[in-house]
C-alpha cells in the first residue's frame, strides 16, 4: 500500500515519459498541453488504489488508470467549450489558446486514445473494462446534456440536479475504482461496492466543485471563479438558495438567472451574497459531508483489511478538505 502522493507520482511519471506529439501538430499539441497541466489526477489514483486494495500489483492497473484520465481530459476540453470557460488548471483553455474546432477534434482523439489503453489487457478483462467504460462514457454525455439543458430551465428540482451530477461526474469516479477491481479480478460484490463508494464520493466531489466555483480562491482555484453563475448553472447552491429564500431574495435570484449581462461583476457579487444570506453555502457543505459519510458507510461492507479501508477513508477526507 502506498500514500496518495506516491500514486500521483506513478501517473505523473507515466505522462512525462510518453510523447504524444506527432503530426499533425495541431491535433496532438493541445493533447500534450492539457495533460501537461496536470490537475489532481484523482481518478487514475483511485484506479491504482482500488487495484491495490484488492491485492493486485497497482502497476497492472496503470493502462486502465491512464485511460480514465485521458477520458477525463477529453471531457474537460469539450466541457470548457460548452461552458465558455477561459481558464483551466490556472491556464488558458484549449479552445481559447487554439480555437473551438481544435478543441473538438483534439478532444475526439483523446477519447479514442483512452479506448486504446484497454488493448493492453487479456480478452476477458478487456471486455469487462470496455463494457464498463462505454456505459460510463455515454452516461457522462447524458449528464452533460442535462447540465446544459438546465441552464435554460427555471424549474429544475434537487432530485433532477442530483441525477445530473451523478451522470456527468460521479459515474466516472465509480467506474475508475471498479476498473481497479476488474483488473485485480476481485469478486463482483467487491466491484459493485467499490463502484458505489466511488459514486458517492463523486457526488460529494461535484457538490464541492460547485461550492468552489462560487467560493474558491481565485488565486489558487485554477478556473474562473463565478463561472457557473455567469452561465446560469442550476447548481446545488442555486437550488438551495431558491428553496430557503424570502420573496424579495427570490425575485433577485430569478432575475439574475434570467440574464446574460455583458459585465458580470455585479451579478457574481450579488448572487454569492444571496447564497450566503439564504445559507445555501452551509447547506452545500452539509450535503458534501453527507455524501462522503455515505461513501464511508459502504466501506464497512467491503471484505478488505482495515488499513485499506483507512487509505480509502483518508482519500475521502482529503477530497472534502480540498480547495482546488
Ligand atoms: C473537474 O474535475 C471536472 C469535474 C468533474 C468537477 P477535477 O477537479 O478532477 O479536475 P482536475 O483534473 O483536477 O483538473
Ligand atoms: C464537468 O462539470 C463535468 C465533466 C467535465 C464531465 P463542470 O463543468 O462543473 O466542471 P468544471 O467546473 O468546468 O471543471
Ligand atoms: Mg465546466
Ligand atoms: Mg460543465
Ligand atoms: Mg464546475
Amino acid at each position: 500500500m502506498q500514500a496518495i502522493a506516491q500514486y500521483q507520482q506513478i501517473i505523473q511519471d507515466y505522462f512525462t515519459q510518453i510523447s504524444l506529439v506527432k503530426q499533425p501538430k495541431n491535433l496532438y499539441e493541445p493533447i500534450q498541453y492539457i495533460l501537461s497541466l496536470g490537475g489532481k489526477r484523482m481518478r487514475p489514483v483511485l484506479t491504482l488504489m482500488a487495484a491495490d486494495v484488492f491485492n493486485a500489483d497497482c502497476k497492472k492497473a496503470l493502462p486502465a488508470a491512464i485511460a480514465v484520465e485521458m477520458f477525463h481530459n477529453f471531457s474537460l476540453v469539450h466541457d470548457d467549450i460548452m461552458d465558455d470557460a477561459p481558464l483551466r488548471r490556472g491556464n488558458e483553455t484549449v479552445h481559447e489558446k487554439w480555437d473551438v474546432n481544435t478543441g473538438i477534434l483534439s478532444g475526439d482523439a483523446m477519447l479514442i486514445l483512452a479506448y486504446q489503453y484497454f488493448e493492453e489487457y487479456e480478452p476477458d478483462v478487456f471486455r469487462d473494462l470496455a463494457k464498463l467504460f462505454s456505459k460510463t462514457a455515454l452516461e457522462v454525455c447524458e449528464g452533460q446534456q442535462w447540465d446544459v439543458d438546465f441552464e435554460e430551465r427555471s424549474n429544475v428540482t434537487i432530485p433532477e440536479y442530483l441525477k445530473m451530477i451523478e451522470y456527468k461526474t460521479a459515474v466516472l469516479v465509480g467506474a475508475a475504482m471498479k476498473m481497479g477491481g476488474i483488473v485485480a479480478r476481485t469478486t463482483k460484490q467487491n466491484c459493485d461496492l467499490i463502484y458505489d463508494f466511488g459514486l458517492n464520493l463523486g457526488l460529494a466531489f461535484q457538490l464541492q466543485d460547485d461550492y468552489l466555483d462560487a467560493f474558491g480562491n481565485p488565486e489558487t482555484f485554477g478556473k474562473q471563479v463565478g463561472g457557473d453563475i455567469i452561465e446560469n448553472k442550476k447548481t446545488y447552491l442555486y437550488l438551495k438558495a431558491l428553496q430557503q429564500c424570502n420573496p424579495y431574495q427570490k425575485e433577485r435570484l430569478l432575475q439574475w438567472f434570467a440574464m446574460q449581462p455583458e459585465d458580470t461583476t455585479d451579478k457574481i457579487i450579488d448572487v454569492k451574497e444571496l447564497f450566503v444570506a439564504t445559507k445555501a453555502d452551509t447547506a452545500t457543505r452539509d450535503a458534501i459531508k453527507d455524501y462522503t459519510e455515505k461513501a464511508f458507510d459502504i466501506l464497512n461492507k467491503l471484505e478488505i483489511d482495515e488499513d485499506k479501508k483507512e487509505l480509502l477513508r483518508n482519500f475521502g477526507e482529503f477530497l472534502m478538505g480540498r480547495n482546488v
